[in-house]
């Protein structure tokens, strides 16, 4: 009955899915017992762990009071209370929020509003944006079009509308590149799309972050837009808040999402500073609006999860265990997977993981056929293509990650193995 996302239903029940009954701490327990550590953090979005009390009693204290109310017109006390929490920690001057569900959703809020921002001035012509090579923003059609394909995407390709592509992060001057393509175009672009420091969907694609400070100075230079897209890179993944921060970079527009409720409920945001909203301002009803908005933007139960969320992310002191979970994971890959042969190159950005396979020539599924062993052992990864991904819950503990590293090391071993004996 359930239609999976990103999975052949034909195949579905050979691959051996797990299905969750509950969870708790770290660990999800399946409908016959058996319990597996999440080490992809349920796809990137569980930040604290499953099943955590505190998050538990926010959204049975929400519940008791609204679970939610539009935000088309109206407003919403825990909402705006989210909102101001917010407000404090990203890296956005003097932010304003439009909330959506997803981070696709928000990512489409983001283009609209900086194609919005310049025709609500007059200026005409600036109707496209520059993406990178390797970029994920999402599977709607807008989001597919500033994304780079790939995935079985390329279907669309007929739907998808034309960007301006810098190379992607496997190219050590896309940066440079991409400063140039802002130069030559200024006059057509709306903005630049971007997810700083790691493009995950790509298989944990990296750049230094030194190197984006340049592409934030050509955006100001030449008056074009900056969006960074931190659905993946948010809240606490690559060791500060917002991988932003590291880059030195304050956008226009900022993408939130996944970890935003810290993996409980569908919630995602389009952060615009004060430039961009103002530009929306003027006469009721007028054009200056943003015609545009989701039937459970701001919803009062992810609010309410979201802001204790974000009281518990510092009580916690979250970001020094990703520092030091974060150093652990580096030491532990490096001495026992990085020598194993079928492994190429080991991409790590604080929790955030890429292991790159190097399956034999005509061997097949190397991702999907090491992860299941993984699974068998009892703990929860998922490949892209023949990159194992690890995304370990940021509140992981030693032991867990000690456990996450041998797991997969035998799990390799297991796959290259029984590759050279047939
Ligand atoms: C950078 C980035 N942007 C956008 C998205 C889309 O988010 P969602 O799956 O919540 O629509 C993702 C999802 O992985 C992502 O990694």
């Amino acid at each position: 009955m359930v239609w999976h996302g990103f999975t052949q239903m034909a195949t579905y029940a050979e691959n051996s899915p797990i299905i969750v009954e509950c969870a708790e701490g770290r660990e999800l327990i399946d409908v016959d017992g058996n319990r597996y550590l999440d080490a992809i953090s349920s796809l990137w979005i569980t930040t604290l762990g499953h099943h955590v009390p505190e998050l538990d009693a926010a959204l049975r204290e929400q519940a008791d009071l609204v679970a939610h109310s539009t935000l088309l017109g109206n407003g919403n006390r825990t909402t705006i209370e989210f909102a101001e929490a917010l407000a404090g920690i990203v890296p956005v001057d003097e932010p304003h929020f439009l909330f959506a569900s997803d981070g696709a959703a928000a990512v489409e809020q983001a283009l609209k509003i900086a194609f919005q921002f310049w025709t609500n001035q007059g200026v005409t012509g600036r109707t496209t944006y520059l993406a990178f090579g390797g970029a994920y923003h999402g599977d709607t059609i807008g989001t597919l079009s500033v994304g780079a394909g790939g995935f079985g995407t390329d279907i669309f390709d007929p739907l998808r509308f034309d960007v301006v592509r810098a190379p992607g992060y496997d190219d050590p001057g896309c940066l440079t590149a991409a400063c140039a393509l802002i130069e030559r175009h200024r006059d057509q672009l709306a903005a630049v799309i971007v997810e700083p420091l790691v493009q995950g969907a790509a298989g944990m694609q990296l750049r230094p972050a030194a190197e984006f400070a340049a592409l934030g100075r050509a955006c100001e230079a030449h008056d074009v837009l900056l969006i960074c897209d931190e659905v993946a890179t948010g809240f606490g993944r690559t060791g500060t808040m917002f991988a932003s921060e590291q880059c030195g970079l304050r956008p226009d527009l900022m993408v939130i999402g996944k970890g935003i409720t810290g993996g409980y409920l569908p919630m995602a945001a389009t952060v615009a500073n004060r430039r961009v909203y103002d530009a929306f301002l003027g006469e009721d009803l007028g054009e200056r609006t943003l015609y545009h908005g989701h039937s459970y933007s701001g919803n009062a139960l992810a609010s309410a999860v979201g802001l204790a969320h974000l009281e518990l992310f510092d009580s916690l002191e979250v970001l020094g265990n990703v520092a030091a979970r974060s150093a652990q994971l580096d030491e532990l890959l490096r001495e026992r997977v990085a020598v194993l042969p079928g492994v190429a190159q080991i991409r790590q950005h604080g929790l955030m993981v890429g292991v790159e396979l190097d399956p034999p020539v005509g061997a097949s599924r190397w991702g999907r056929r090491v992860t299941a062993e993984s699974v068998r052992r009892g703990v929860l990864i998922r490949p892209l293509g023949d990159v194992v991904v690890l995304m370990p819950i940021l509140t992981s503990t030693a032991e867990e990650i000690e456990r996450i590293v041998s797991v997969l090391a035998e799990s390799i071993t297991a796959v290259a193995g029984s590759e050279t004996s047939t």
